[in-house]
């Protein structure tokens, strides 16, 4: 069964957050609003996540990326990778973690069956990295991804916001730290995800400001989206340093490629990254559905999904017009 939404787009992507806590503050994460933490009987259990996946995977879900909030501080995490390793038309698998807790998680997430990993790296500089993570020390993020390599775990990306003023300086640095570790780092451009981020249109470097500075050191050509539909643009430094990405989600918005589909840690079905709300599946699991209704109800959500936010916003930008959609669900809730 495939299911089309209004901009006849499938569901092909299904974003997991396993959890809303997270054991770093970034700054451009965290809501400074009150926050709701979802209560731990909220939280879904590792079955019932097992159990949605499964059914996304009818509908035609053929990648689920794990994420958080941060996803490696829920317990137990690999036995949950394990649970969806299993699905039969799953073909990729993978956890998005700011790398604080590879270290000692890193051999038995792969055991356990995890593909690969991309891991938040947004400076290499230890005292801007505790600045921006509020909390995080830069050598266990550095050991842990060392950690997630020695595993086997691969490939390896890197993804770095880049904030004008903030690391933008940084852009070159970055660049080299995967050329020679054979890491694909994402240059991202800084969104307004959330309520309370204090983002605005100046303080995000955009993707050709991004291209201009690398292009300043290397020659590079461009390789496209993989599977045409990844938020990154790939490039391939021609020199033979191997590949990077940019996701331009501000200034080249890729919203009618949008394939993706979230779920909270409890349970909310949602359509887009800068949604308001979500369709509550919990209750219906916890109410007894059935897989038929279940599938029937994603499905009924999905078809009905008419999302194209980032398109919305470089329309209004352009336009010289503004733009503001009202409150949106947190990034600690949807984990990106
Ligand atoms: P790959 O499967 O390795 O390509 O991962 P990914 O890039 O899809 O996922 P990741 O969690 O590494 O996200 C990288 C960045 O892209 C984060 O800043 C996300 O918030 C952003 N991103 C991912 N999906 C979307 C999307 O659908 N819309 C927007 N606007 N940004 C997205
Ligand atoms: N803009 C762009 N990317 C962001 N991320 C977190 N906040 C923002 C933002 N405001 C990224 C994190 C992580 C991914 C899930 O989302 O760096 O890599
Ligand atoms: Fe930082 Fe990611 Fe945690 Fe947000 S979820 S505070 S971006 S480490
Ligand atoms: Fe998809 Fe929404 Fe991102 Fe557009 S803004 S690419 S619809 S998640």
């Amino acid at each position: 069964m495939t299911t089309q939404d209004t901009l006849h787009r499938p569901i092909r992507d299904l974003r997991i957050s396993v959890t809303d806590r997270c054991n770093y503050r970034c700054s451009y994460c965290m809501p400074f609003d009150k926050y709701v933490w979802i209560e731990k009987d909220e939280v879904l259990s590792f079955e019932e996540i097992a159990r949605l996946a499964r059914l996304f995977v009818g509908l035609g879900v053929e990648k689920i990326r794990l994420t958080g909030g941060e996803p490696l501080v829920r317990q137990n995490l690999d036995d949950l990778v394990a649970q969806l390793v299993a699905l039969e038309g799953l073909n990729d698998l993978s956890l998005t973690t700011n790398g604080a807790l590879l270290g000692e998680s890193a051999d038995r997430l792969k055991r356990a069956g995890l593909n690969r990993i991309n891991v938040s790296l947004d400076t290499l500089r230890a005292d801007r990295f505790r600045k921006l993570t509020r909390r995080g020390d830069l050598n266990v993020v550095l050991a842990g991804i060392d950690a997630a390599r020695q595993a086997g775990l691969g490939p390896i990306k890197i993804n770095s916001v880049i904030i004008r003023g903030l690391n933008d300086d940084e852009i070159l640095d970055l660049a080299d730290y995967g050329r020679s570790n054979g890491f694909g780092v994402r240059f991202i451009e800084y969104m307004d995800v959330g309520n309370a981020n204090g983002w605005s249109l100046e303080r995000t470097l955009r993707k050709k400001d991004i291209l201009e500075v690398i292009q300043s050191r290397y020659q590079i050509t461009q390789v496209g989206r993989r599977d045409g539909r990844a938020p990154s643009l790939d490039y391939r430094y021609t020199d033979g340093g191997g590949e990077f990405g940019v996701i331009g989600s501000v200034t080249e918005p890729f919203c009618s490629s949008c394939t993706r589909g979230r779920m909270t840690a409890d349970g909310r079905l949602v359509t887009c990254l800068f949604a308001a709300e979500g369709f509550d599946l919990k209750s219906l699991v916890r109410g007894g559905a059935s897989d038929e209704e279940l599938t029937a109800a994603i499905a009924s959500v999905w078809a009905q999904r008419s999302n194209r936010y980032s398109d919305e916003r470089w329309e209004a930008i352009q336009n010289g017009r503004p733009f503001n959609r009202g409150k949106k669900i947190e990034m600690i809730t949807l984990g990106g």
